[in-house]
C-alpha cells in the first residue's frame, strides 16, 4: 500500500489496437490516483494470444503519450503479479470482460495479491459496440504489408517457445494456414506462419522434387497466398544453386515479403532428403556453402530477412561431428538459422545434435522438420531448443488422397452421387468457402 497521500492504479494492457474502451479504463483510473500501465510484452501476450501486429517499442511509447498516463512499465507475463509486487497500486482497473473466459484465472490471482495490502479490483463496464476482436478482424481482411509481414518471424521466434509453420503451395491452402484454429482451454491454437515447399510445389505440378520447377514458376503459387494472407513465409530455396544466382533469390523473396529462405549444402542434382542414402546426395564443401551464406547475407537489404542454412549430414550417413563442425562455419558465415534434417524415425540423432549445438550457440534459432519422427509434440521439440517446426508436406499428402478417392468412387459407379456424399464438401461451402465469392 502506497503510504503517501496519492493512490497508485494498475493497469494492464496490450494496447495493440486502442479503442475508446482503453481509454475510458485510463480516464477512470485517473479519478484515482497516480496512473501506472503495464504494457504486456510481445512474449507476455504470444503466450495466450496472436502476436500483437505493434512491436513492444511501439506500444509502449503509444501508452506514454495516451493522456492520464503516469508511467509505463513492461509487464513481461500475463500473470500480473510480478509487476503488482513491485508497484503496491491501491487500485487496479480493467474492463469487465476478464470476468469470464481465459482471464478469469489471472484476475482472481491479482484480487488474492493485492488483496494483501488492501488493494481493490474495479472492473470497468465493457465499452458497448466497440471490440478488439472485431477490429482484429477488419484488419486482418485489410491485410499486410510485404515489410510488416517479413519482420514477424523475428518476431515470433524471440516471443514463442516454438513457432509452428505448415506447408502451402496455393492460395487455398494459404487460406487454410491463415484461418485454421482450435480453441483448447480456453486458448486459441493456431499456425504462426507458412512453409513454401520444393516437395509440394513440385508436386502439385506433377514434377519431381529436384529443382525443376523454376523460381518465376515457384513464385507464382506463392503470390498467390501471399495475397490472401498476413502470416510470415519461410522459403524452401533447395540448394540455393550459384552463389551469383542465389544474390538474386534472396532480393526478390525480400522485396515480397518473405521472412527467409533455407537453403541446403547439397550440390549436383538434388533429390528430396526423404530418399536419404538411397539416392545419391553430394554434400557441398563447408567453404563453398559459407560463401553462399555470405553471398545471401551480402545481398539483402533490410536487417530482417533471414537466411537459414540447412545441414544434410544426417540424411547423408555422416556421423554428429561433421554435423556440428558444418554448422558452426555456416553461423560464423552469417547464417541467421539452422535447420538440422534427418529421416531417422527415432529422433534421437536430432535431440542429439540440438544437446551439442545448444551448448556452443544458445541463442541462434533452430529448425526442424519431423516429417519421420511425428511422434513428438511441438512441446518436446521446444524442450530439446527447436525454435521453429515445420510441417512440410501435410496439405498436400491429405489433399492427394481425398482426390484420388473422389476420382476412383465416381468410376467405380459410373456417377458421382457416392463421391459428392463421401469425399465432398457441399456446393454451398464452397461457394460461401472464399470471401467475396458471394457479395
Ligand atoms: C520440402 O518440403 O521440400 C523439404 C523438406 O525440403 S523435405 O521434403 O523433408 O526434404
Ligand atoms: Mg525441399
Amino acid at each position: 500500500m502506497n503510504n503517501g497521500q496519492e493512490k497508485v492504479v494498475y493497469v494492464g494492457m496490450s494496447a495493440d489496437i486502442i479503442h475508446p474502451g482503453h481509454l475510458n479504463i485510463i480516464h477512470e483510473a485517473t479519478k484515482l490516483g497516480r496512473v501506472v500501465v503495464g504494457v504486456l510484452t510481445d512474449k507476455a501476450i504470444a503466450s495466450y494470444k496472436r502476436l500483437p501486429y505493434l512491436t513492444y517499442e511501439q506500444r509502449a511509447l503509444i501508452v506514454e503519450n495516451l493522456k492520464g498516463v503516469d508511467e509505463v512499465m513492461p509487464q513481461t507475463t500475463l500473470d500480473y503479479v510480478p509487476n503488482l509486487e513491485k508497484v503496491h497500486p491501491d487500485y487496479v482497473l480493467h474492463g469487465d470482460d476478464w470476468k469470464q473466459g481465459v482471464q478469469q484465472k489471472t484476475r482472481q490471482r491479482v484480487i488474492d495479491c493485492i488483496s494483501k495490502w488492501g488493494g481493490k479490483v474495479i472492473d470497468i463496464p465493457y465499452t458497448q459496440g466497440i471490440s478488439s476482436s472485431m477490429l482484429n478482424q477488419r484488419l486482418k481482411e485489410i491485410g499486410t504489408t510485404p515489410e510488416v509481414r517479413m519482420k514477424r518471424l523475428r518476431r515470433l521466434i524471440a516471443a514463442k517457445p516454438i513457432v509452428r509453420i505448415i506447408e502451402s503451395h496455393s492460395g487455398l491452402t494459404g487460406l487454410i494456414a491463415e484461418k485454421a484454429c482450435v480453441v483448447e482451454n480456453n486458448m486459441k491454437r493456431e499456425f504462426d506462419g507458412m512453409w513454401a515447399s520444393s516437395l509440394t510445389d513440385s508436386t502439385s505440378k506433377g514434377k519431381p522434387d529436384i529443382e525443376a520447377v523454376d523460381l518465376t514458376t515457384r513464385l507464382h503459387g506463392l503470390n498467390d497466398a501471399l495475397e490472401v494472407t498476413t502470416k510470415p513465409f519461410i522459403y524452401d530455396g533447395d540448394t540455393g544453386g550459384k552463389p551469383e544466382h542465389f544474390i538474386f533469390t534472396v532480393r526478390t523473396l525480400e522485396r515480397l515479403g518473405v521472412s527467409a529462405v533455407i537453403i541446403e549444402d547439397k550440390i549436383g542434382l538434388k533429390q528430396n532428403s526423404l530418399f536419404g542414402t538411397v539416392a545419391v546426395q553430394i554434400q557441398d564443401s563447408i567453404e563453398n556453402f559459407c560463401a553462399k551464406i555470405r553471398a545471401g547475407k551480402n545481398a539483402q537489404i533490410t536487417q530482417d530477412f533471414m537466411v537459414i542454412a540447412r545441414c544434410e549430414s544426417l540424411i547423408a550417413g555422416k556421423p554428429m561431428s561433421d554435423a556440428i563442425e558444418r554448422c558452426s562455419a555456416y553461423v560464423e558465415a552469417g547464417a541467421d538459422g539452422i535447420m538440422i534434417h534427418s529421416k531417422e524415425k527415432s529422433g534421437e540423432d536430432i535431440r542429439d545434435f540440438c544437446k551439442a549445438f545448444r551448448a556452443k550457440f544458445p541463442e541462434v534459432p533452430l529448425v526442424a522438420v519431423p516429417t519421420t519422427y511425428n511422434q513428438f509434440t511441438e512441446e518436446d521439440l521446444a524442450s530439446w531448443g527447436i525454435n521453429v517446426v515445420i510441417y512440410a508436406n501435410h496439405m498436400l499428402r491429405a489433399a492427394y488422397p481425398a482426390m484420388l478417392n473422389c476420382a476412383e468412387s465416381i468410376l467405380r459407379h459410373h456417377r458421382s452421387l457416392e463421391a459428392s456424399q463421401e469425399y465432398c464438401m457441399p456446393i454451398r461451402e464452397i461457394l460461401e468457402l472464399i470471401p467475396g465469392t458471394k457479395n
